[in-house]
């Protein structure tokens, strides 16, 4: 048995609306001001795309790349820089926009690597919490979705690098090698992302 996207959890229409809702909230919430939307790629450059859209109001935006130390270490709890920003954050008003937050490392790293830029305020937008594997007490000011433990795919969450396009979320299922093509797509081992 492979496996590969399932049972859609959250539809590409609930995602919308709840991005629209977040999208209005930062908007509000910085008012006066041009956030700095920084996405955490991979995962989040799906979200971005629409968040930054759902805002009505002047923004922008960058990137910064995370990663476990060595595959398959995640549990180790080592996170490092992939790649930074390409602007000072100096002064300026940050929300950090991910995919989701698990154990909440990540976003402890991000934070704490942040904060010693000296930003004016440092605010956290996450479409996912998967509040139950919480390991580190991380402060979320923007929630999309509270999950259970389960893993997801699609809207930019992968498996072995695919399913990212998937409109929809999904979550993981085992599937007969002959259920379609999205069972065919699944990849044999799960590799770098
Ligand atoms: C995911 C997600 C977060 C992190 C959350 O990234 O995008 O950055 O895991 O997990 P944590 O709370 O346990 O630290 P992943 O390593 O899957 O990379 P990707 O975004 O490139 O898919």
């Amino acid at each position: 048995m492979r496996q590969g996207p399932g049972r859609v959890l959250i539809s590409r229409e609930e995602i919308a609306v709840r991005v629209g809702e977040l999208g209005h909230a930062i908007a509000r919430e910085h008012a006066g001001h041009v956030p700095l939307l920084v996405g955490v790629l991979k995962g989040a450059a799906v979200f971005m795309a629409d968040l930054i859209r759902a805002i009505p109001a002047p923004i922008a935006m960058d990137f910064m790349g995370v990663s476990s130390y060595g595959p398959g270490t995640r549990a180790s709890g080592v996170v490092r820089l992939t790649a930074d920003l390409s602007v000072s954050i100096e002064g300026r008003y940050v929300v950090i926009v991910e995919d989701i937050v698990d154990s909440g490392r990540t976003l402890d790293y991000l934070r704490r690597n942040l904060e010693t830029r000296h930003p004016r305020s440092l605010r956290v937008c996450a479409l996912l919490d998967k509040v139950e594997r919480r390991q580190v007490d991380v402060a979320l000011d923007y929630v999309g979705f509270a999950i259970p433990d389960r893993f997801v795919l699609g809207y930019g969450f992968d498996l072995g690098g695919l399913h990212r396009g998937l409109p929809d979320i999904h979550v993981l299922e085992e599937q007969a090698a002959d259920k379609g093509p999205a069972a065919s797509l699944a990849p044999s081992a799960a590799g770098s992302t």
